[in-house]
């Protein structure tokens, strides 16, 4: 797993918060997934956007796992919010189906100030309905194997969890699950 910090503004400056990882199989997502799963606290909002493919969902495995969830959150279907029982709840969205008027209707900040933390996939959608703190995550899709994950993180908290990430991720051995 590659690791960079900083990424490039259009104007050519840096954002000096942001992070990317280039991940070159799924259980490298995986691991990635698991690592924030291990540091998430109640009230975490994870926003994961990118195309069909990406990994949103194999990310979102990793940190079921990282939160002791046994089973394995599966991909999009009809049901709106899917609650995990682990360490702590994960609350798993995916607004791929969903319009603008049934996003509003969720509830996401019963589900923040909840116990558990907030995964939701295709977060893009949910434009400015979701709370200006947040980790968000940008999947990107390389090639078969390949993906690249830009962490955007806002707020001191998600900085925190973004920049211990990359730490953990870049002294932790290949193959290691
Ligand atoms: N480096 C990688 N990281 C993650 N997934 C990968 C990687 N390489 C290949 N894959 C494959 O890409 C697919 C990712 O699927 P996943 O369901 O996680 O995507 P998604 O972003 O959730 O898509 P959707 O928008 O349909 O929900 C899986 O089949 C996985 O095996
Ligand atoms: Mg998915």
């Amino acid at each position: 797993m590659a690791a960079h910090i900083g990424s490039r503004k259009p104007d050519g400056t840096t954002l000096a918060n942001n992070f990317h990882f280039n991940s070159s199989s799924p259980e490298e997502t995986f691991r990635l997934g698991r690592a924030i799963g291990e540091m998430a606290a109640p009230g975490d909002l994870i926003l994961l956007s990118g195309p069909l493919g990406a990994g949103k969902t194999c990310l979102t495995q990793g940190i079921a796992k990282g939160l002791g969830i046994e089973e394995s959150p599966p991909s999009p279907s009809y049901v709106l919010v899917r609650e995990f029982k682990g360490r702590m709840p994960l609350y798993h969205m995916d607004l791929y189906r969903l319009g603008f008027e049934e996003i509003a209707e969720l509830g996401i900040e019963d589900y923040l100030s909840g116990k558990g933390v907030c995964v939701i996939e295709w977060a893009e959608k949910a434009g400015s309905l979701m709370p200006k703190e947040r980790l968000s995550v940008n999947l990107s899709y390389l090639g078969e194997l390949e993906r690249g994950l830009e962490f955007i993180p806002d707020g001191s908290r998600y900085e925190f969890i973004s920049r211990r990430i990359s730490q953990v991720m870049g002294s932790m051995p290949k193959g290691d699950n």
